[in-house]
């Protein structure tokens, strides 16, 4: 296949990637997720550290009690959300709900799990003095390369995927159900099945708005308006997508 094709296709499941947040219930045959696995697996880390393993999740009283946990945490991010006005907070935690989490519905979950230590690869100015994005950084680098991955190959698929975010909040007692070792960390958990409906219309910043040439052009330095604007914008138009709570 010529190259330009390959990229073009790339580009267009790229595109298409949308986070899923509603799941049917048929489940998903084993090979689709060994794909999704091989993908994760294959992900780019610092100096090939490769932090990564993966749980994978079917059983649905496991599932049940992954969603009973995150809905217990939902009431901690709420009240931090309250402390900003309505407009501006993350639009699943408007308002407190009871709305099914995906994580209780999705035929798989794969749990996303961590080894700080493999973060020695790297070199150690960068993980305990000074590295791109702070002391540590490049772990959880590592571990989004691989989330992303397991996402995109899912959408590659026909199949949905979306990224759950572990806060410590309950990471202690989610490692416990999954007999995850205290060494080890689940920053995310990756909920895959069959789309339930379509997403809202997906959005993204324009090319000309974030690309530069040669150096930063600083009459495009977005003013701290600009932000507040963006984020206001941000939410009218992405509100839609979130099952909320999650
Ligand atoms: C670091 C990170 C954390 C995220 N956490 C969550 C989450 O906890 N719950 C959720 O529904 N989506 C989560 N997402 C998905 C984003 O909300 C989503 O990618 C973004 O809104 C763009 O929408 P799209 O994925 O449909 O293109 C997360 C994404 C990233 C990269």
């Amino acid at each position: 296949m010529a190259p330009k094709i390959i990229a073009d296709e790339l580009l267009d499941i790229i595109r298409r990637r949308r986070s899923c947040r509603r799941f049917k219930p048929d489940p998903i045959p084993d090979e689709l997720v060994e794909k999704i696995l091989e993908a994760g697996r294959w992900a780019m880390s610092g100096a090939n550290g490769q932090p990564w393993e993966f749980i994978v999740i079917k059983d649905q009283k496991t599932k049940d009690k992954i969603a009973e946990l995150s809905v217990q945490a939902r009431e901690r991010v709420f009240q931090i959300e309250r402390t900003r006005i309505e407009e501006l907070r993350q639009p699943a935690f408007r308002q407190l709900h009871d709305e099914i989490p995906p994580l209780k519905t999705a035929p798989v979950i794969i749990a996303v799990v961590g080894d700080r230590r493999t973060t020695q690869a790297s070199v150690l100015y960068g993980n305990f003095v000074s590295g791109e994005g702070g002391p540590g950084a490049v772990y959880f680098k590592n571990m989004a390369n691989a989330t992303q991955l397991l996402c995109l190959v899912a959408a590659s698929l026909g199949l949905g995927a979306q990224w759950s975010s572990v806060s410590s909040g309950w990471e202690a007692s989610l490692k416990e159900l999954l007999n995850v070792p205290e060494e080890l960390a689940i920053p995310t958990l990756v909920p895959i099945g069959y789309p339930d409906g379509k997403p809202p219309p997906p959005y993204r910043r324009k090319l000309s708005e974030i690309v530069h040439h040669e150096r930063y052009d600083r009459s495009r330095f977005r003013s701290g308006e600009d932000i507040y604007n963006f984020l206001l914008e941000l939410r009218k138009r992405t509100s839609g997508a979130y099952a909320r709570g999650v």
